[in-house]
């Protein structure tokens, strides 16, 4: 998560291989998914019954941190909020051409082409994803605006310079290389477009080193996701500036992240029996996953968002 791995003191080290979900993914056709690739092995947590997370997460199942700047601010209104904040970072005004990268069940997109008016890609190797975004498309009328595709962002074919903004919200976590993420982001915007990233890191690289092989990160890594590093955010700008990028801004989204798994917590009790009644025994395991999640912020763990440009 998070949004996967939100703030699980986790360092995913076990190798993953990208061969499950093919270079070349083909697109879907509107709102439509291809199914051409594999499932993931770093998706067995996404590929759970999509009505799971309707249980837990906000109306537009967005499994990411929300953003909280007024006291009483409840997941709904977090989670918009926190979609105009992307969309204000990334510049976006109305009918540009985007990128979601790691989508989830659409929020980003969606929102996108629901409020904006873009031309809306979304990337995820998640098998179910695909064909809930479809469907919500279809009910919101975008389903002309919003495309798109399954498969791993490392391995797909897209037209070079093709859009105006790349998003990747809590997605980044999964994948291993990040020098071929940020170089592959970079070679599919124009020239002035803008990269936004949010996850969560490792408050440093000490923390990092130390926390990996703990239990927790033990469980998190071998129970829910499969795979996922949560690097310092030093490494992500690292990253970002080899492949050309100019970086524009840095937030701290740590409280933000804190707030919304307190909410998915609060649901998750709150729904148990109906979670369980379509996968026994997964009330309990997010329980404890978002538990784990939630004690290291602030002192193992950080969340940030990162928005870079590509200025030449
Ligand atoms: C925590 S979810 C975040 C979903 C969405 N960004 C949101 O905020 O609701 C992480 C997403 O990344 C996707 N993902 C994992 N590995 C990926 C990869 N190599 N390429 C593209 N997407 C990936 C997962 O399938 C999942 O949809």
């Amino acid at each position: 998560m998070t949004a996967a791995l939100p703030a699980a003191p986790a360092t995913l080290a076990t190798a993953r291989t990208l061969s499950g979900a093919g270079a070349g993914a083909g697109a879907g056709a509107g709102a439509g998914a291809s199914t051409s690739a594999g499932v993931a092995d770093t998706n067995q947590h996404y590929d759970l019954d999509p009505e799971i997370f309707g249980l837990f997460l906000d109306s537009r199942r967005k499994y990411s941190s929300g953003l909280y700047r007024t006291d009483g601010t409840t997941l709904e209104s977090a989670q918009l909020a926190k979609l105009r904040f992307v969309a204000e970072r990334l510049g976006l005004r109305g009918g540009e051409r985007t990128l979601d990268v790691g989508c989830g069940w659409g929020s980003v997109v969606l929102f996108l082409a629901a409020e904006l008016g873009c031309h809306a890609v979304g990337v995820s190797p998640a098998g179910r994803q695909h064909a809930y975004i479809a469907a919500r498309a279809a009910e919101l009328g975008v389903a002309e605006l919003v495309r798109t595709h399954q498969g791993h962002f490392e391995t797909l074919d897209l037209p070079p310079a093709s859009f105006d903004a790349v998003s990747l919200l809590g997605s980044i976590v999964h994948m291993p290389d990040l020098d071929l993420v940020f170089r592959r982001a970079r070679a599919l915007l124009r020239r002035g477009g803008r990269l936004y990233v949010s996850e969560s890191c490792f408050r440093n690289a000490a923390a990092h080193a130390e926390f990996d092989r703990r239990g927790g990160t033990e469980f998190v890594r071998n129970s829910i996701f499969g795979w996922g590093d949560m690097r310092p955010l030093s490494e992500l700008i690292r990253a970002a500036e080899d492949a050309g990028f100019s970086v524009r801004s840095v937030d701290d989204l740590t409280e933000d992240y804190r707030h919304t798994i307190e909410h998915w917590l609060d649901n998750v009790a709150a729904h148990a029996d109906q979670i369980d009644a379509i996968r026994p025994g997964t009330a309990q395991t997010l329980s404890r996953y978002l538990q784990v999640a939630n004690a290291g912020w602030g002192f193992t763990t950080k969340h940030y968002a990162l928005v870079c440009q590509k200025s030449r």
